[in-house]
């Protein structure tokens, strides 16, 4: 086994490893994001060249991409350069039996990692925009309150009479205003993205919360959350925003004309044929979340291109085409797909 057995691509690194997951043959690539040589590499751990430390759980992504399986992972920093590779695993077969070398691939992703990253937050940016619209407008109402009641116990206070009902109104109306600005705070604070068990049916109930204030009167918005557990493996920025493309999309489709959306939440049971093939996952146990409106929906042309990133039929500030694209990528990285 040796090292020229190896396509020196310019993308991919390539490394042969024995049944201890000891580095037998590396392609150029390696040593060149390793900064050895591929002597210097041979009979180490793959973490061992490319990590300064030697511990942590480094030592598992080696098992794991030994066996075979695919995995990512960041904090490969040979000189401070921060990757993420995409890392595929065969097991190879050589004297000793089956098993006994695997050849390991690993292909770097970062700059598709980055550019993802970047139309993630180009789209929460105009998404927090557009709420924060509709949340200042909000803000305003509850500001009339608080004035109002202020100035009515003032009159009662000179009158010498008791002004509690009135304090009463101007503390509850602080608080919604509170609420209010904590709800767009952590929104656009939740920067990182952190998979949590999560129960759906909450977050599209503060989506939703905070949606009724950015619609206009003529939108009825008709829920039916399931009232049973809806718990997803996710973070919940990301449903939130999911949530919130659609019934925007929702929204602009019906304008100003008087009209409805409905949005519902709930558990189903998925069978291998009621699972599309493309998607890619697994048939079982799925959350449901179904958003309609009565819009005048799309023809054959726009469906196909609604997941391009950039493709809009918005006009000039109205929408950047990100959303569904967004949406898709999030849903897909929970092993969802969207019909
Ligand atoms: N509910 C809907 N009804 C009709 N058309 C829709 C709907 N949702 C999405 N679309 C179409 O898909 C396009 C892309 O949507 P999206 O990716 O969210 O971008 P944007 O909302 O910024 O235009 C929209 O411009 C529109 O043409
Ligand atoms: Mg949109």
């Amino acid at each position: 086994m040796n090292g020229q057995l190896f396509v020196n691509t310019d993308r991919d690194l390539m490394m042969v490893l024995d049944a201890d997951h000891r580095i037998m043959a590396v392609n150029d690539r390696v040593t060149e994001v390793s900064g050895l040589s591929a002597e210097e590499c041979t009979g180490h751990c793959c973490y061992e060249i490319f990590t300064e430390q030697q511990e942590t759980d480094s030592p598992g992504f080696t098992l794991r991409s030994c066996s075979g399986g695919e995995v990512s992972f960041s904090d490969l920093a040979p000189r401070g350069r921060e990757k993420t590779f995409q890392v595929d695993s065969v097991p190879l077969s050589g004297p000793e039996g089956r098993n006994s070398y695997s050849l390991c691939i690993a292909r770097d992703v970062t700059d598709v990692r980055n550019m993802e990253e970047k139309i993630f937050r180009t789209h929460r940016m105009e998404t927090i925009g557009m709420l924060a619209g509709g949340i200042a407008h909000d803000f305003n109402n509850i500001l009339t309150a608080i004035l109002g009641f202020a100035e009515i116990a003032r009159a009662k206070l000179s009158a010498g009479r008791p002004v509690t009902e009135e304090l009463d109104e101007v503390i509850a109306a602080s608080r919604r205003a509170a609420d209010l600005v904590g709800q767009i705070l952590r929104y656009s604070r939740a920067g990182d993205q952190q998979k949590k068990p999560l129960r759906m049916d909450l977050v599209v109930k503060e989506a939703l919360k905070m949606l009724r204030s950015i619609l206009p009167a003529t939108i009825d918005i008709l829920t039916d959350i399931a009232r049973e557990e809806t718990l997803v493996f996710a973070d919940p920025t990301s449903i939130h925003q999911v949530v919130v493309n659609l019934c925007t999309n929702g929204l602009r489709a019906i304008g100003t004309e008087k009209g409805s959306l409905q949005v519902r939440l709930g558990k189903v049971f998925l069978s291998s044929s009621q699972v599309p093939a493309a998607a890619n996952v697994a048939p079982g146990p799925f959350v449901e979340l179904t958003v309609r409106d009565s819009g005048k929906g799309m023809d054959k042309k726009t469906m196909a291109r609604i997941f391009e990133p950039y493709f809009t039929t918005g006009k000039q500030g109205e929408g950047t085409g990100l959303g569904l694209a967004v949406t898709r990528g999030i849903v897909q990285k929970y092993n969802g797909f969207i019909r």
